[in-house]
């Protein structure tokens, strides 16, 4: 985020935005209550678990437990980042965006960009017209040689330049279009005062994006010629680093497990043409961390399915890591024979490409590793040796390493002890650092919460429900951070909805809950409700302490600190006896 927009700013957006009605835009609500219920967008289901609550301004799914306010909503249905979806829902409720340093222009730069759109949305009309008549009859032809019908071709919004060095250009101009913004739009260019369309003799590949507006243009050749792919430069509504082909089609396909990653606009048209879904392809470039994390927002893996040949598999062992890098979790498809997933669909079909297995990242690096080197020999083993243990040195899983290992004392030879030593793992300092990137996810399953936690939950729920006031301290009471910090902001003042957009993704779903939960007490039987509440957790808070001392008897031998320790431990047990009959 560049700037951090005020609170009060948001409070008005989400006031101003109403939740019901947004959702309502995308799920069918019916009123139950003061809540509104709907099928869950997020996964599918036949019966209603997904509320909304106008007057928290927040929603929560009772079946797959996301939650959040009209920002994290807009986030996940149009896949936006955070501040892209701010300015969303600004525009929706006609808000100017808080004050910032963008110059004068900004202004300027708006009607540019909304040039630009409108412009490359005739061009991809224009295009996709011209591929039916007969100028366009090369490219349909090509097409068709490639093996797509015309329905794929009206799916994607393929089309064809025809003939001509500016038919697009004079066909934009007499739309209102100025050379100039053409020129912005990268879409015709000006030499010795004559235009021309950037894009001829190609058919071409229209670029949307997922709110379906087209950024630019991808253009394949007919017959031979250079560049064989032309890609829309630049321009201020498009950079090829921060999209992905098809990503308009995948916001579509809710419930993705994986991406697959590709890297040409003919593989993407070619495999979805053949019911794979969740197909994206990089934009002429090499991927970058913005795409890297892009893909992320889509399915919680990405399957990088390159070329077969050697600058694929170069760009495989590149991408794998960026994934690394912006943890993303990424598998490879290896295709057969230095095809490219195109060709090996049309040999093979879909049961072929389904029946490839996609491979954890380093087990291709092992497999690329051995590249260039000749395993009959002793040198060729060594150095083969000496590159896996560095590409294992990044396993964190050991069931996983124990497999890796085990393989390449059959490769190579060398005894697993001597494999471990060279990985580094020997001393127990660095298996620690090892153990340590895999981090456990500590969001416990919903159906497993400790009592304690329920307390504490419903605690919190009533705090939200304006129920309880000051009849504890916070600080206090709650055990855990999560309800620790949503008590302490509600009771400082905060709102739920406000709350809710200072948590990451992981907490948000259990805070959402929380916050919104049906407690379904009566009024009269609150004060009692709480009573328990603060009574459990104290029993797992002396629970904790007595098994702490406990282990701590176990381990002292001193009499004198011993006998303090037994003391402890039989008044902890007293209270604890005490607070029970509460
Ligand atoms: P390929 O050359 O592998 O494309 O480039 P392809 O789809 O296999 O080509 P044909 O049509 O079957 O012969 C893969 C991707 O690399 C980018 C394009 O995005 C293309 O889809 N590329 C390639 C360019 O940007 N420019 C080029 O000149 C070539
Ligand atoms: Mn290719």
């Amino acid at each position: 985020m560049a700037y951090r927009i005020p609170d009060s700013w948001l409070d008005e957006l989400r006031s101003r935005t109403d939740i019901v009605d947004l959702v309502a835009d995308y799920v069918e609500l019916k009123q139950k209550g003061r809540r509104f219920w709907g099928r869950c967008p997020f996964h599918g289901e036949k019966t209603p678990s997904f509320s909304v609550d106008s007057e928290s301004q927040m929603y929560y799914c009772f079946g797959c437990h996301k939650g959040g306010t009209a920002i994290h909503f807009v986030m996940e249905m149009e896949r936006m980042e955070f501040m892209d979806s701010v300015r969303f829902l600004a525009e929706r409720a006609h808000m100017e965006l808080p004050e910032r340093d963008e110059g004068p222009s900004s202004d300027e730069t708006r009607t540019l960009k909304e040039r630009i759109y409108a412009a490359n949305v005739e061009a991809a009309r224009f295009y996709h017209a011209m591929i039916w008549k007969p100028e366009g009859a090369e490219a349909l032809n090509y097409l068709h040689r490639r093996g797509l019908d015309d329905a794929g071709i009206r799916r994607f919004g393929l089309g064809a330049t025809g003939v001509g060095w500016d038919t697009l250009t004079r066909h934009l101009i007499s739309n209102g279009y100025t050379l100039e913004e053409l020129k912005k739009a990268g879409l015709s260019g000006e030499k010795d005062g004559r235009q021309y369309d950037l894009f001829r003799n190609r058919a071409i590949f229209p670029i949307i994006n997922p709110q379906g507006k087209v950024l630019g243009f991808g253009g394949r050749i007919m017959g031979d010629g250079n560049p064989k792919y032309l890609n829309t430069s630049d321009t201020p509504v498009f950079n090829k680093r921060q999209g992905l082909y098809a990503l308009n089609m995948a916001k579509k396909e809710r419930g993705l497990t994986r991406l697959i990653l590709v890297e040409g606009y003919m593989d993407v048209v070619s495999l979805r043409q053949k019911g794979i879904e969740g197909v994206v392809a990089t934009l002429g470039t090499a991927l970058t961390e913005e795409q890297a994390r892009l893909i992320k927002r889509y399915a919680p893996e990405v399957w990088v399915c390159y070329d077969g040949d050697s600058a694929g598999q170069k760009a495989i062992l590149r991408a794998l890591d960026i994934f690394d890098e912006q943890e993303v979790a990424a598998r490879v498809i290896d295709i057969p024979g230095g095809m490219d997933p195109d060709d090996f669909v049309k040999e093979k079909g879909v049961e072929g490409f389904e029946a490839l297995r996609p491979m954890k990242p380093s087990e291709y690096r092992m497999i690329r590793a051995a590249d260039g080197l000749d395993l009959s020999t002793q040198d060729g083993r060594t150095q083969y040796a000496i590159a896996c243990c560095s590409i294992l040195r990044k396993v964190a899983n050991p069931v996983e390493l124990e497999n890796y290992l085990t393989k390449l004392v059959v490769q190579t030879g060398f005894d697993k002890e001597v494999l471990m030593r060279q990985i580094g793992m020997t001393n127990v300092s660095s298996s620690k650092e090892h153990t340590e990137t895999v981090r456990p996810k500590l969001r416990p399953k919903p159906k497993e919460v400790p009592e304690f936690m329920k307390a504490e939950r419903m605690l919190v729920n009533l705090m939200a429900a304006g129920y309880i006031g000051d009849e504890f301290s916070p600080e206090n009471v709650f055990v855990t951070p999560l309800y620790a910090r949503l008590a302490e902001g509600l009771r400082a003042g905060e709102k739920p909805a406000g709350l809710l957009e200072k948590l990451n993704d992981e907490e948000r779903g259990e805070a959402a809950r929380a916050l919104l939960d049906e407690s379904g007490i009566e009024r009269d039987k609150i004060p009692q409700a709480v009573a328990e509440c603060l009574t459990k957790i104290r029993l797992h808070r002396l629970d904790e302490e007595i098994s702490r001392v406990k282990q701590e008897l176990k381990d002292e031998t001193e009499p004198e600190r011993r006998s303090a320790l037994m003391n402890h431990l039989v008044q902890l047990t007293n209270e604890r006896g005490l607070t029970r009959r509460v």
